[in-house]
């Protein structure tokens, strides 16, 4: 069996926020918040069981403006009247011996129109690449209306920190509001915040200066994340030539860690970069001293020490723990051989999912490993 100390490390961060080890709980959407887009029970129940044994806990993103809401069943970080809803998941989480670091964003193209009365907004008026939003009319946001998004992720981190979160996680991935800025494809402004790269990085540039600005009012150590998609299929999106112009940009903002977006943590670049070498690899190189989480279909100690030996710093571990919540537990005691691999229909209680997630699960996020699959 493989020596899993290096995962057991702790590790203390530029802010001084301090973790017990490098294991994370992967940011994941329950679609399962109250119907006034407080954070449920059931969430914080399924965070709770999965924070006992991560250093970090990072939770499902929570949107900073009602025009950036996401998804049906997600919470919401827009106003001060979320603070007793996020003040509970801080706690559960913290208590359950994890540092909580809330994840914010604005979807951009991506939003459902029905949550966002009909006003589905981008840098552009690009339509969103997501086939269920084929046809969707999208309309260019005004230079104003930019710097009141910048202003509203300032306030979401102000919150965080009310709320007693030990830091946040800019979500500037998975195609929404932020990377649409960043990438040529759905970036068509010509105004200060389009046409080259360097102004196409305006946007995350000044989210990020709006948010370690919010970041300095806080009393004890609060940390500040990024995360960030090195890559777009699309002609004009991203290539690895765009992210390491972007990782420049985050490794002089010294920032606690930037945290890549990958289906697989092991692969190769589509565009630019070395194809013979991982992108964990080469975004860790370009990134020097900042610190890397790694991610992407990592299900045994040997693909978490793996990650490490490719660059990353830190491992976040996502349908892992959805199928597995004490992986980190049962690793840490030489009980490897016992992480549940599979699962079925009855072992619905037994997991602590909320029901969305539970359905997201066995309709598509892991069929694959559900054994009595119909
Ligand atoms: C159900 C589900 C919900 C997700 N929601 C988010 C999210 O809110 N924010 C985010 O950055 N990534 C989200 N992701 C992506 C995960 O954080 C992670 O990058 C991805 O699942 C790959 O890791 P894994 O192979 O360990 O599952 C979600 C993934 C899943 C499975």
């Amino acid at each position: 069996m493989s020596d899993v100390t290096p995962l057991f490390e702790p590790y203390t961060f530029r802010s001084g926020v301090q973790v017990r080890n490098r294991l994370v709980l992967a940011p994941m959407t329950t679609g399962s918040a109250d119907p006034d887009d407080s954070v449920s029970q059931a969430e914080l129940d399924y965070v709770a069981r999965r924070s006992a044994g991560v250093g970090l806990a990072i939770t499902a993103v929570a949107y900073v403006t009602p025009g950036g809401k996401g998804f049906h069943g997600q919470f919401g970080a827009e106003h001060d009247g979320r603070l007793d809803s996020l003040r509970a998941l801080a706690t559960r989480i913290k208590v359950a011996g994890a540092r909580a670091v809330l994840q914010i964003f604005h979807a951009g193209h991506n939003s459902p129109p029905e949550l966002v009365q009909g006003d589905v907004t981008s840098a552009s008026d690009v339509p969103s690449p997501q086939p269920q939003r084929a046809g969707v009319p999208v309309r260019a946001l005004s230079g104003d209306e930019v710097q009141a998004i910048v202003r509203d992720f300032g306030q979401a981190t102000r919150r965080a920190i009310e709320a007693g979160f030990d830091g946040v996680e800019i979500h500037g991935a998975n195609g929404y509001l932020i990377q649409q800025f960043v990438s040529a494809h759905s970036n068509r402004r010509s105004d200060e915040w389009g046409g080259s790269l360097e102004r196409r990085l305006r946007f995350p540039e000044a989210i990020i200066d709006e948010v370690q600005r919010a970041s300095r009012q806080a009393q004890t150590p609060f940390l500040v994340g990024y995360r960030f998609s090195p890559e777009e299929p699309h002609e004009q999106g991203l290539t690895m030539n765009d992210t390491f112009a972007l990782l420049d940009l985050l490794r002089a903002k010294q920032l606690d860690y930037v945290h890549v977006s990958l289906q697989d943590y092991a692969g190769g670049p589509r565009r630019g970069g070395d194809p013979e070498l991982s992108r964990l690899n080469q975004i860790a190189e370009r990134l020097g001293d900042t610190p890397l989480i790694g991610v992407g279909n990592i299900w045994t100690p040997d693909d978490a020490l793996n990650a490490l030996t490719l660059g990353a710093t830190f491992v976040a571990l996502g349908r892992a723990l959805l199928l597995e919540p004490e992986w980190v537990q049962k690793v840490q005691a030489g009980q490897a051989g016992d992480l549940r691999t599979t699962f079925t229909r009855a072992d619905r209680d037994a997991l602590t999912l909320p029901d969305p997630m539970w359905n997201m699960l066995t309709g598509f996020m892991i069929k694959d490993r559900l054994t009595d699959a119909s």
